[in-house]
């Protein structure tokens, strides 16, 4: 089975904020429980950097466009880096790679009769980057709250027009195209009211890639923008990447620029003959301790900050436990020190600490195979592989939150067969039952770390290596494949100190 992952490529006009890291996040635990279970991932991130936006940003930093998206581009690649994402590719759209695949497409669409010149007379949002007809605005802003001013200026478009039928029978067709359903819904409605033609070409500043055969326009930084997920796989070369993941590709994007995601992008497709993404799931916004995260408020959060002080576990399991993947959520700093300290250092961390310090004060730090096993062993370690079963179905849908959630519960099934079967108490009484007990739970953790590493790569990894588990032997194929011999654990350290207030 082959996975191809998709995050929006992060405008460079800003630096990096717990916002625009969000989606590469959940994407790259997806990423990792797809290689887990043994398949061929391609997980894809990167910069968008055209456009008017960056254009007056690198103008009000005063320096050059080209060097100032270089530095930018160098922050959001670093930041991931340091987030411990990995990522096929970090695609930029000042690459030459990708001007000759966006310049590709747009010859296709020109090809087939879908662009003309003409010129363009209304509201554009330089912040959303986007074009909005008069019904659409608010108190003279854009739906989103964006200023608009008036355009005037020649411009190709593009006859989105002409694609509204087939879009709906296509949505129709694919029910599971646009996710979640609600916001399916939100699409359907938009279609369902008329497409007009979409200008695709702006003449009023040059931050672009100049349209093919009439250098006076840039192309639409949406046009260029959305042909990265092509170009990363080598498109217009017929390459082998590109027919192994494209018809995989699953975008997954803010509920801000699902409209460009679910209309715009498949339209391009369809007009220029080339196949459809798989899916296009959308997910919600994060607010900060109640309040919109913005620059001009000065209360995006800092990943780099977050990172120092709590490590990227405790990141990654907060944005993944906090929020139902899909719906908004409100970040505060409170709740993430709360889910450090009970879940991940009195449930996770502690599960592990306690059993495998138990055994090297106990039992020279020795474990042996199972054997010996009552029900209540058997019930305990069958209980994990049943659940594992529902955390794919919940991944299969992007459901990290539910993955995340059951992935606790096991831990919790863990404790409690600790403490219905007290080793500490079958130390005196009955020391043989005491270490068929100890194999349970090392054989229970085992496959709970196998099982976290997706969510919790670094700890996992840690105590992974106590059990001294080789790197090849880390993968869902290994699950059911218990110790076979004794095994003398590495002293153990916690993984999640308690964070003092
Ligand atoms: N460059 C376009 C995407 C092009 S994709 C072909 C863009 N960039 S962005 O930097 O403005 O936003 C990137 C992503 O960050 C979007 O999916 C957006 O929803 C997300 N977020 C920005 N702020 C956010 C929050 N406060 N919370 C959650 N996600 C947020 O749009």
């Amino acid at each position: 089975m082959t996975r191809y992952l998709t995050t929006p490529i992060y405008y460079v006009n800003d630096v990096p904020h717990l916002g625009t890291v969000y989606t590469t996040l959940v994407c790259d635990t997806l990423a990792r429980f797809y290689r887990f279970l043994g398949e061929e991932v391609y997980f894809l991130t990167g910069t968008d950097e055209h456009g008017q936006k960056i254009e007056k940003a690198a103008e009000k930093a005063g320096i050059p466009p080209q060097n100032f998206v270089d530095g930018m581009a160098g922050r959001f690649s670093s930041t991931f880096d340091s987030l411990g994402i990995k990522a096929n590719d970090f695609i930029r759209t000042t690459q030459p790679r990708h001007k000759k695949a966006v310049e590709a497409l747009w010859n296709r669409l020109k090809e087939n009769n879908q662009i003309y010149l003409g010129s363009y007379a209304g509201w554009y949002s330089i912040r959303d980057e986007a074009f909005y007809q008069e019904k659409e605005l608010i108190d003279g802003k854009a739906p989103t709250g964006a200023e608009v001013e008036w355009v005037t200026e020649p411009s190709y478009f593009f006859k989105l027009s002409d694609w509204q039928q087939p879009l709906l029978e296509f949505y129709k067709k694919h029910p599971d195209f646009i996710q979640p359903h609600s916001r399916r819904q939100e699409v359907l409605r938009f279609v369902e009211g008329g497409l007009t033609d979409l200008s695709v070409s702006r003449t009023s500043f040059k931050w672009g890639i100049p349209v093919p055969g009439d250098p006076s326009h840039v192309i639409y930084v949406w046009l260029d923008a959305l042909t990265n997920y092509m170009s990363s796989l080598g498109y217009p070369e017929q390459t082998e990447q590109l027919s192994k993941f494209w018809p995989q590709a699953v975008h997954v994007v803010g509920k801000d620029i699902l409209r460009f995601h679910a209309v715009y992008w498949p339209a391009f497709l369809m007009a220029a003959g080339l196949p459809l993404p798989k899916k296009i799931f959308a997910h919600g916004w994060w607010t900060n301790e109640g309040a919109k995260m913005s620059k001009s408020l000065g209360n995006t959060i800092d990943p780099l900050e977050l990172n120092e002080t709590f490590g990227t576990d405790v990141i990654r399991y907060y944005v993944l436990r906090e929020v139902p993947f899909g719906q908004d959520g409100d970040f505060s700093r409170s709740s993430l020190i709360q889910r450090l300290n009970s879940d991940l250092a009195n449930s996770f961390g502690n599960l592990a600490q306690r059993v495998l310090s138990f055994i090297h004060k106990n039992c020279e730090a020795k474990v042996q195979p199972l054997t010996n096993l009552l029900d209540a062993d058997q019930e305990f370690l069958q209980e994990i592989p049943k659940r594992f079963g529902l955390m794919k179905e919940f991944m299969e849908n992007l459901a990290v939150h539910r993955y995340t959630e059951e992935f606790m519960a096991i831990v919790a099934l863990a404790n409690q067969y600790i403490d219905h079967q007290k080793p500490w108490s079958l130390k005196n009484t009955d020391p043989d039952r005491m270490k068929v007990v100890l194999s349970v739970l090392t054989e229970a953790i085992r496959q709970i770390v196998l099982i976290g590493q997706p969510i919790l790569p670094n700890a996992c990894h840690k105590i992974l290596n106590f059990l001294k588990i080789d790197l090849q032997e880390r993968s869902a194929s290994n699950l059911s494949i218990p110790f076979s011999k004794e095994v003398v654990l590495l002293p153990p350290e916690p993984v999640f100190p308690r964070y003092q207030l």
